[in-house]
């Protein structure tokens, strides 16, 4: 088969670094837009570190189609992966229009510019978000759908944009992934994500109080109907999920419509497990005090992989201790 080339969107972000190492391993030629404004240019290199590869790198705003025409024009590209998008639940509570402008703007721009093109193969950075704050877990694809957060509103509007796409022209060959709750770093400690100075996801916090620079995890909830009385979550390391869309690439070479997977590992893990394994893994300790429910939790929510495990061929491989470990190398750097 002829070699493809894929453009990365927010391809030096967390999630889309580890899948452009992901590519370029797998023999794919990258072509990355990201305007950094949540990423680092420094990732280039390490990209490059990594595969002793050199990725065509574009920064600007994928708002700014006539730029992608121009991109798409001057490359031969076969697909595109779309991470590009702001992530912040508390902050798209803030701020909506930040979020609907950059996250639902961006996808139907990028979706024009391709659509213009010709070219149809697209796979979306969606989110178990989606799925709201259901408590019936494992979580199938079909489970009902709703959003709680303009964030999460934005991952429903670009779904629902790219169903009503395949329902107009049937050359669209579109995947939807939907994370689980990603962690970990590269085990090279060389990508990672970049620290917050006070971050409101778990991993990233528990890195923080296990260095110092924050005193103690506050844990939202003991008296949850859980083994321990804490929130039940499915965790999945970045590298991993890196490997799911390279398996999603490959998939859609035959598979055309709208195709949705859950990329998750199937086990759900709480919060005080997350931590425990952190401590006995690190040799750190890990402060934490137990505090009320935060508005807006679910209870347990865990992914059914089953679909992208058979479709896509593609399992989840790593542990909850390579994933504390990996996160706790790439933290140590800071
Ligand atoms: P990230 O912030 O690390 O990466 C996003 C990248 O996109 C950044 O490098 C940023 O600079 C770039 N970007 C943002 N808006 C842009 C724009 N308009 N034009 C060009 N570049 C732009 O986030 P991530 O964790 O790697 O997430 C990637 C995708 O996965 C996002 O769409 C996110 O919503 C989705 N997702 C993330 C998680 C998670 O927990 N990290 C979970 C589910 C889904
Ligand atoms: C995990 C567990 C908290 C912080 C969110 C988004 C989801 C996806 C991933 C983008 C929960 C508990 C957390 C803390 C705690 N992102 N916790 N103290 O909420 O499952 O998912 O991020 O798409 O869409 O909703 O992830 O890491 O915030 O929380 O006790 O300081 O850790 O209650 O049980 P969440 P999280």
């Amino acid at each position: 088969m002829k070699k493809q080339t894929i453009l990365v969107t927010g391809g030096l972000g967390y999630i889309g670094s580890h899948t452009s190492v992901a590519l370029l391993e797998n023999g794919y030629d990258i072509i990355i837009i990201d305007n950094l404004t949540n990423s680092n240019i420094s990732v280039l290199g390490k990209i490059e570190e990594l595969t002793k590869k050199k990725p065509l790198f574009y920064n600007f705003d994928i708002r700014e189609k006539l730029k992608i025409r121009e991109v798409l024009d001057n490359h031969s590209i076969d697909g595109v992966i779309h991470f590009a998008a702001f992530k912040k639940i508390t902050e798209s509570i803030e701020d909506p229009l930040l979020y609907y402008d950059n996250n639902i703007i961006g996808a139907i721009k990028l979706i024009e510019a391709f659509q213009e093109k010709g070219i149809y193969k697209f796979i979306f950075s969606s989110s178990a978000t989606v799925y709201g704050n259901t408590n019936k877990s494992p979580v199938k694809e079909d489970a009902p759908r709703f959003s709680s957060n303009p964030y999460g509103a934005t991952k429903l509007m670009v779904e629902n944009i790219l169903y009503d796409l395949v329902s107009a022209n049937d050359l669209w060959k579109i995947g939807v992934l939907r994370y689980f709750n990603p962690v970990g770093a590269h085990p090279s400690a060389l990508l990672g994500e970049i620290p917050e100075k006070i971050p409101s996801n778990l991993m990233p916090y528990i890195n923080l109080v296990a260095n110092g620079d924050l005193s103690h995890l506050n844990i939202f909830g003991g008296d949850y109907n859980t083994p321990d009385g804490t929130p039940i979550r499915d965790y999945i390391h970045v590298t991993d999920l890196a490997e799911a869309h390279v398996a999603a690439l490959i998939k859609l070479e035959v598979q055309k419509g709208f195709n949705a997977f859950n990329l998750g590992t199937g086990n759900g893990v709480t919060v005080l497990e997350m931590i425990n394994t952190f401590e006995k893994c690190n040799g750190v300790k890990v402060k934490y005090k137990i505090v009320g429910r935060r508005e807006g939790d679910a209870e347990s929510i865990y992914a059914d992989p089953s679909k992208a495990n058979k479709t896509l061929k593609w399992k989840a491989k790593k542990n909850l201790i390579e994933m504390c470990e990996d996160s706790w190398r790439w933290q140590k750097r800071f």
